[in-house]
């Protein structure tokens, strides 16, 4: 056990236990893992949405509230004088018991006050557009209880950011109806809209209210309802204003009784038929056959079933057991259920993420599929063809586009010139994985022709991807940098002097020729790699030589122009000076390049790349984690841009921004460094934080965007968990690094790399439906390097494990 006094991991049932509710930051959960999706925090805070947080959101949420957390799954129980709520929020009356289990879809949240227990199990069955609140109220007395109950949501009018900002208009839209104590949101349904919300309780109501102002009063607050106060619900029904869905429910339990019953949200598509059965008096039959298919606790239990074995189904894809637990625990479990988290949401919707700013990004999604290829890889490859289609044809990408149009947008930028990158990494990954590679052939729209006009197959987009960073290079020879590349921040032709422009709208962009990004070098020896194997596998060697030469051309641009003598540049700016380097006053040393001049191969056979790590070691290691630069910016520099912005230590000026750690973790391996890779992987590692979660912060089980770094005010403190890219990279660290089991066109290679003190380790892998059954020795207490490899009995040559049929178990003895 450790000494964090929130909660603690529960290994066995895949869930993080939260034993007080004051958690340092409200720790947040996701149910739903289809189309319909509710972040849900400890205190049962958060919202629902149906695809897109901006687009159609179904109910409300307040960001950045005081107290934090405000508005979500709410139940009052009134028992005699005292108020309370199982969620300890809105009411906080100190509650005798509490604990909230967030697993895999679900999140259990539990507490008892004067002898009553409620259990409530929030969760969103598979392939539904419900969220499910199963409810269990136990009278633990030892004397007859006289309760009322009384549920609330708010309701959002679908497109956020309106609902947020313009109440000259949604104060007089919400409408809705009531039909046997079940509210029927369906504001905008007379108008454009063919869906409305449901909100409704499988157990008899004793009342009900829509109207807001009626339930809660203007001047009162969600921890003190007027309605109940007075411990009587009003029957309002909502004209404009804000609808709320708030049922009362009269409990009568003799001591030892309990009941159960479930409050059901529910999002219903009507379609534009027969949408009224009378004037005003809309057709719910939808709504109503969503409630019946689960009237039952059996059928709510049967799909709580079906969650649970799904997630087991998807995890075991791919188990490890080392000899690290916090390694095992991770990567078994969280580590995974965040790669589903990104790769559905993107950088979307969380407690750092409105739902209305950012949908999905294109660089963003690239890279969360690699983490999340092997659990579903028939969604992989529609996303792969999804975000191909926002190519445009000169190769540019647009920068994000929303989930439930698919349609690219501008809105937080673009010109940024890796976008295009990395879609190789995502098709290789997802062709590796499941040998389909007539995706390849797929016919893709480019994003700026009209419809079908042109269109291209995917082969075609990553041939352009190439060329367009091969066409796009600076005097040196190496890729423009555009408005920026993997760090958003480092703007080298944006020279805003205007503080109401945001950093990521100004400036030329892809327009400007001067400013060069050594990162992108790095990627592009990477991405051109895989695009050569992939070529090979197709038997076109000559196009593979094609690309090995393009590859060799930017290698010597590197090596004429990289180098700064202990590590590579990070960039030219706009006026051809070096960034990154020991010719700077500050910003000497960026981390983002060693990473990716190492990983593209640069420097491996000469020495440099040993010593770009070791100098990421000498000036952006320490004990939380490798800053992303150093030293830090102290002023603002108008030819940095917003890197230049952060105040030292936080974001991308010096902070530990996790997602760039695990290249280092790779680029170590790549080099046999195991001993170091595991020291570096523990010291971002969230479950490695629990000693010191007062000053952590985020929470324990999923990595956070970053750390502040040694020159923060607030070294060590979390910001920003769930949503980023570190999830995808850390489980390749694991599964690829580490465990060294890398999804190859003809079946597994197996490169691990490991502490020399591991003396074994073991990884059960499901491929292209076979599971292979793996078992490392390390006798000799090696890093790296297979000496045999035994497959079914039989030793193989090198190290790769073929591929075998469908349905066969393969079991693999390795040693190193
Ligand atoms: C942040 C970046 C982020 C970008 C997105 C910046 O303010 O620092 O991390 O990627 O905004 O637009
Ligand atoms: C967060 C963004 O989502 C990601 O695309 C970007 O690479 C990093 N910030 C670094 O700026």
């Amino acid at each position: 056990m450790s000494n964090n006094p929130y909660g603690h991991f529960d290994d066995s049932t895949r869930e993080y236990v939260i034993t007080r509710p004051d958690t340092p930051l409200p720790w947040l959960n996701y149910l739903g893992q289809d189309d319909f999706f509710g972040p849900i925090t400890n205190c049962g805070g958060g919202y629902t949405f149906y695809r897109d947080a901006k687009l159609r959101r179904l109910t409300r949420y307040r960001y950045n509230e005081i107290p934090y957390d405000n508005n979500g799954r709410y139940l009052y129980i009134k028992d005699g004088d005292t108020i309370w709520s199982p969620t300890w929020k809105p009411v906080r009356t100190p509650l005798d018991k509490y604990e909230c289990r967030h697993g895999m879809g679900y999140t259990v949240i539990t507490a008892e006050k004067d002898g009553v227990e409620v259990e409530m199990r929030f969760f969103i069955p598979n392939e539904e557009t419900v969220e499910l609140w199963q409810t269990t109220v136990r009278n633990k007395s030892g004397k007859k209880k006289d309760l009322k109950l009384f549920s609330f949501i708010e309701f959002c009018f679908y497109e956020a950011q309106n609902d947020a900002t313009n109440y000259q208009r949604t104060y007089s839209i919400g409408e809705v109806e009531v039909e046997d104590g079940i509210v029927y949101h369906k504001t905008e349904y007379r108008e454009r809209r063919d869906h409305y919300t449901i909100f409704g309780c499988t157990r008899p109501v004793d009342g009900f209210d829509t109207c807001r102002d009626a339930f809660v009063g203007i001047h009162n607050g969600l921890h003190d309802p007027k309605v109940v106060l007075a411990g009587q619900a009003n029957n309002s029904i909502a004209h404009g204003w804000n609808p709320i869905g708030s049922q009362q429910l009269n409990l009568s339990l003799e001591a030892g009784q309990e009941e159960q019953f479930t409050f059901v949200l529910g999002y219903i598509v009507h379609g534009t038929e027969n949408k009224f059965d009378a004037p005003f008096v809309m057709n719910k039959s939808k709504g109503k056959a969503l409630m019946a298919k689960y009237a039952n606790n059996a059928d709510v239990d049967a799909a709580f079933t079906g969650v649970q074995t799904r997630w087991e189904d998807l995890l075991s894809n791919c188990q490890i057991k080392t000899p690290n637990d916090i390694l095992n625990r991770m990567g078994n479990t969280w580590n995974q259920a965040q790669c589903m988290a990104t790769f559905n949401l993107s950088r979307s919707a969380s407690m750092f993420e409105t739902g209305i700013g950012r949908g999905m990004g294109y660089r963003d999604s690239n890279q969360d599929l690699l983490g999340f290829v092997h659990l579903v890889p028939e969604k992989a490859r529609q996303r792969v063809l999804d975000i191909a289609a926002t190519q445009m044809s000169s190769g540019l990408c647009f920068h994000q586009y929303q989930p439930l149009t698919k349609k690219g947008n501008a809105d937080i930028g673009g010109g940024f010139m890796d976008d295009h990158l990395w879609l190789i990494l995502s098709t290789t990954a997802y062709i590796k994985e499941t040998g389909d590679r007539s995706i390849l052939d797929e016919n893709i729209g480019y994003a700026d022709q009209a419809d079908d006009a042109k269109k291209g197959t995917l082969l075609d987009h990553l041939e352009l991807s190439i060329r367009y960073c091969m066409e796009n290079r600076g005097p040196h020879g190496l890729p423009l940098i555009g408005h920026a590349d993997w760090n958003d921040c480092l703007n080298l032709n944006c020279f805003s002097s205007e503080p109401n422009e945001s950093f990521q709208l100004a400036g030329h962009g892809a327009d400007d020729k001067i400013a060069e990004s050594l990162m992108i070098a790095g990627l592009f020896c990477y991405a051109s790699t895989l695009f050569a194997d992939l070529y090979e596998y197709l038997e076109r060697p000559e196009d593979a030589t094609r690309i090995r030469g393009s590859y060799d051309e930017m290698v010597a641009a590197v090596d004429a122009h990289g180098w700064d003598g202990d590590w590579f540049l990070r960039a030219y700016d706009a006026y051809g000076n070096p960034v990154g380097s020991h010719k700077n006053e500050e910003g000497k040393i960026y981390i983002e390049s060693q990473g990716w001049c190492v990983l593209g191969g640069i420097g491996v056979e000469d020495g440099r790349a040993r010593k770009a790590l070791d100098s990421v070691h000498e000036h952006l290691y320490f004990e939380h984690g490798c800053v992303l630069q150093q030293p830090p910016y102290t002023e603002y520099h108008l030819e940095l841009g917003e890197v230049s912005s952060y105040p030292p230590g936080y974001k991308e000026n010096v902070g530990v921004f996790c997602h760039n750690n695990p290249w280092i973790h790779l680029s170590l391996m790549s080099l046999g460094e195991g001993d170091r890779a595991l020291e570096y992987y523990l010291s971002v590692c969230p479950a490695a934080k629990e000693d010191i979660i007062d000053t952590y912060r985020g929470e324990p089980y999923v990595y956070s965007q970053m750390i502040a770094g040694k020159d923060a005010a607030t070294p060590g403190e979390a910001k920003n968990a769930w949503l980023t890219g570190t999830a995808a990279w850390t489980f390749l660290t694991v599964s690829q690094g580490f465990c060294g089991v890398k999804p190859d066109y003809n079946g597994l290679r197996l490169d691990p790399c490991v502490p020399s003190d591991w003396p074994e380790f073991e990884v059960s892998r499901k491929y292209r439906g076979a599971t292979y059954k793996i078992t490392v020795k390390n006798p000799n207490g090696n890093n790296k390097g297979i000496q045999s490899l035994i497959v079914d009995g039989k030793a193989i040559e090198g190290d790769v494990i073929p591929a075998a049929p469908a349905g066969a178990t393969v079991i693999v003895e390795a040693s190193l």
